[in-house]
């Protein structure tokens, strides 16, 4: 008989097989993501003749570490196992006075693997960088101390951002045309388009011609066997047709080898004033991928509002009748606008009571870009083009925590799970290592770091919200059955009445110098 001790909650990802056969070897199993079991047998070191605990099911990320092992020092991976065990001793590794084996012995194993993939990987990655944009991943991860190896773009005025702010790293427009990725990757990161994906795009999922543009990255990926891949896109896949684009593109994972997991995180979590859900799923066929997005759990924080500051509102001022983008000290989502560069600013209510749209620079900023990040689009497009570089972009300071985790992965912490047997519905947080899909509670706030205001945030280039927008939010708002918080709609009309009373000031003060001017021209005339 033989019992697995459950490990899905605990900090250790290793399942122990206790046996009560008293045989002289220690049996080291796991299984791939497609399900094959793997097993291996090593005689155990004499040391260790007496235990019982001879059996270790590990994850598949470390037994394929240990036959990589295995095959670089040209040994059997029995001999690696058995070294192991050896070392385990000689560290003085637990042992029962009936001589069982401690679940120490799988952390030793870990650690033996640990060691070796930060040796192969030196945990500093070279990226390359598909659908690159204006480098929001890009940036984050060289933050971190990764550096680029080839960033990959079609759209001109993305490209001129990427020649710009990464001069020395080789570009690729298409996709497409791409071969292969250079050879010294040793990470994929991918914000793939999203407007098939997103609610607000054409909804129609993976296969569009837009967001199918994924399957590009498993062509890459089968071809070069990169150890690490990030991919990141917005929250609305996980529900859209289903959970067709999770299928998919965990499938087309785990049919390669990898295992994954992925977490929905809000750019709030690393200081931006911005409410963005974006999903970040990151795979590995080296290592465990919870150690990078699973590391970090802050408690959560309480609304600044509550607080009792006065601060201020971000709401999206063209919405207002079926719903509205509206976040406490925050703007809501970021968006890149139409597709013809037609931008979408959200509208900022001060603690001033004025209304004001932030100036691309702002939104630079509340991506965690610096300020004219974007500038050198102007060179090949209008200057409204930067809306939607930003608005696509991913949140510098969330790559950057993913940047700063893959240097120094730590221990997966203790979650909530459930292994998923309705693969239709996506949770926000999920993993596959190797033992099945499994759902996790997990919150989107990994941390939580010191926020800037959003007041101090908006410079002072940000402009009034027009009279005529203003009272077009304000008829949407009043046929609404929305509920807002009680001082919003008063705010909003006094903001009205002013624009409408400097609209009329500015009228008076126009009309009376066009009668000035005639009256001069008609003295002159005289
Ligand atoms: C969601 S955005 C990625 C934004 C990026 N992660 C950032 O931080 O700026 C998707 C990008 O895919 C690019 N793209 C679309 N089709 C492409 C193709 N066939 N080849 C290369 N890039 C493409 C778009 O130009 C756009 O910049």
């Amino acid at each position: 008989m033989s019992r697995f001790l459950p490990a899905q909650n605990s900090r250790d990802p290793f399942e122990i097989l206790t046996s009560t056969a008293d045989i002289p070897i220690i049996v080291v199993h796991s299984r791939r993501p497609n399900g094959r079991a793997m097993r291996q047998r090593a005689r155990r070191p004499k040391s260790l003749q007496s235990c019982t605990r001879t059996s270790v099911s590990l994850p598949i990320l470390v037994y394929s570490e240990l036959e990589r092992l295995a095959s670089k020092r040209n040994v059997s991976l029995a001999w690696v196992i058995r070294d192991a065990a050896e070392r385990y001793v000689v560290d003085g590794g637990e042992q029962s006075s009936d001589g069982q084996l401690g679940l120490g012995f799988s952390s030793a194993l870990r650690r033996v693997t640990t060691r070796a993939e930060a040796k192969a990987h030196g945990l500093s990655h070279r990226v390359t960088g598909l659908f690159a944009g204006i480098g929001g991943i890009e940036l984050g991860l060289q933050k971190a101390g990764h550096h680029a190896a080839l960033l990959c773009d079609n759209d001109p005025a993305a490209m001129a951002v990427l020649e710009a702010k990464f001069p020395t790293v080789p570009r690729h427009g298409d996709v497409i045309t791409l071969d292969r990725v250079p050879k010294e990757t040793t990470l994929v990161s991918a914000g793939f388009p999203c407007q098939d994906l997103s609610q607000a795009g054409t909804t129609k999922g993976i296969a569009g011609s837009r967001s199918g543009l994924v399957g590009e990255v498993f062509r890459l990926i089968r071809s070069s066997s990169t150890p690490w891949i990030l991919l990141e896109n917005v929250p609305f896949m996980l529900q859209l047709a289903q959970g067709e684009a999770m299928n998919v593109i965990t499938s087309a994972l785990e049919d390669l080898g990898y295992s994954w997991a992925y977490r929905v995180v809000d750019s709030r979590a690393f200081g931006l004033p911005q409410r963005r859900r974006r999903v970040y799923l990151i795979a590995s066929n080296v290592a465990d991928p919870r150690t990078i997005l699973f590391a970090d759990e802050a408690p959560s924080v309480p609304e600044r509002e509550k607080n009792g500051h006065p601060v201020a509102y971000g709401f999206y001022w063209t919405e207002g009748l079926r719903g509205l983008g509206w976040a406490v000290d925050a703007v809501p989502t970021l968006k890149g606008g139409s597709t013809i560069g037609i931008p979408s600013p959200p509208a900022v209510l001060l603690t001033d009571g004025r209304i004001v749209t932030p100036a691309i620079e702002d939104a630079e900023m509340l991506q965690g870009f610096p300020r004219n990040w974007t500038k050198s689009a102007e060179r090949v497009g209008k200057r409204t083009l930067r809306w939607k570089l930003v608005g696509n972009a991913v949140s510098v300071p969330a790559s950057h925590w993913i940047g700063r985790r893959l240097r120094n992965p730590l221990p997966c912490l203790e979650f909530a799970t459930r292994t998923m047997v309705d693969h239709r519905h996506w949770p926000t947080a999920a993993w596959n290592i190797g033992a099945g899909r499994t759902a996790v509670i997990a919150s989107e706030f990994p941390i939580h770091s010191r926020r800037r205001s959003l007041e101090s945030m908006i410079a002072e280039r940000a402009t009034d919200l027009s009279a005529r927008a203003t009272a077009g939010f304000l008829a949407r708002a009043s046929r609404a059955q929305l509920r807002f918080p009680a001082h919003f709609l008063p705010a909003v009309r006094a903001h009205l009445k002013r624009m409408q009373s400097t609209l009329s000031r500015d009228d008076r003060q126009a009309s009376s110098k066009v009668k000035s001017h005639y009256r001069r021209r008609t003295v002159g005339a005289t």
